[in-house]
């Protein structure tokens, strides 16, 4: 049966870069509620505008949007293996969670958390380039792009947003790691560390 795992963490903490790792190498199909909902803001949809009136202020989007956003998405790729990163990011959406893969059958495999300190946090974001053609994330000093690859700073990576993000993951989304913790499925990674070494634990915890 596919496997689901939870990318959590702070933003910038790593996620989006392992998840591409994951799926280069291994296959895994990467759902990310960011990304999904800056492609809805691209395209100027219902969802999209309401958005962005949350993301560009920091905050989260609300539950019941979010929760439909996975629904879909579950169903689509059926039985595929699955990193949801950026989502559980409150207590409700993991419930909803639950929920949902037990209709199923299924259950979460495992909820990796991305620990690192807010001040490195801020370093990696005022740095993150994204190439919009493919939305592969970049940064200038510690993953630069390559020569002739356009790139453009994300709405939401200025500081004051920034800090305002790290607020409410430390308010809304941190519950999450006694939630998992209780259910026996956090194992933690020193997301402080270079790119290669971060994808070695994950790759360890994951037995790949
Ligand atoms: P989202 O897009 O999910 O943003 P996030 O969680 O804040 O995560 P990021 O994408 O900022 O960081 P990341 O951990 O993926 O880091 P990355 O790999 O890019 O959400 C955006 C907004 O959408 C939210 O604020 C909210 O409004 C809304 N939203 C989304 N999901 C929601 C939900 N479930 N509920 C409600 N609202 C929701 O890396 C960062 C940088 O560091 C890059 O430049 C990278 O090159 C560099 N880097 C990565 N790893 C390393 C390393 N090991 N060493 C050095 N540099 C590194």
């Amino acid at each position: 049966m596919g496997k689901i795992i939870i990318f959590l963490g702070p933003p910038g903490a790593g996620k989006g870069t392992q998840a591409q790792f994951l799926n280069k190498d291994y296959g895994f199909i990467q759902i990310s509620t960011g990304d999904i909902l800056r492609e809805a803001v691209k395209k100027g949809t219902e969802l999209g505008k309401l958005a962005k009136k949350y993301m560009d202020e920091g905050k989260l989007v609300p539950d019941d949007v979010i929760v439909g956003i996975i629904k879909e998405k579950l169903e689509e790729l059926g039985d595929a293996n699955i990193i949801l990163d950026g989502f559980p990011r409150t207590i409700p959406q993991a419930q909803a969670l639950d929920k949902m893969l037990q209709e199923k059958g299924k259950e979460v495999d495992a909820v990796i958390l991305f620990d690192i300190s807010d001040e490195e946090v801020i370093k990696r974001l005022s740095g993150r380039r994204v190439d919009p053609k493919t939305g592969k994330v970049y940064h200038i000093e510690f993953n630069p792009p390559p020569k002739g690859v356009e790139v453009i700073q994300r709405d939401d990576d200025k500081e004051e947003v920034i800090r305002k993000r790290l607020e409410v993951y430390h308010q809304q989304t941190e519950p999450l790691v006694e939630y998992y913790k209780s259910q026996n499925k956090l194992y933690v990674v020193d997301a402080s560390k270079p790119v290669e070494e971060v994808y070695k634990e994950i790759k360890n915890v994951l037995k790949l």
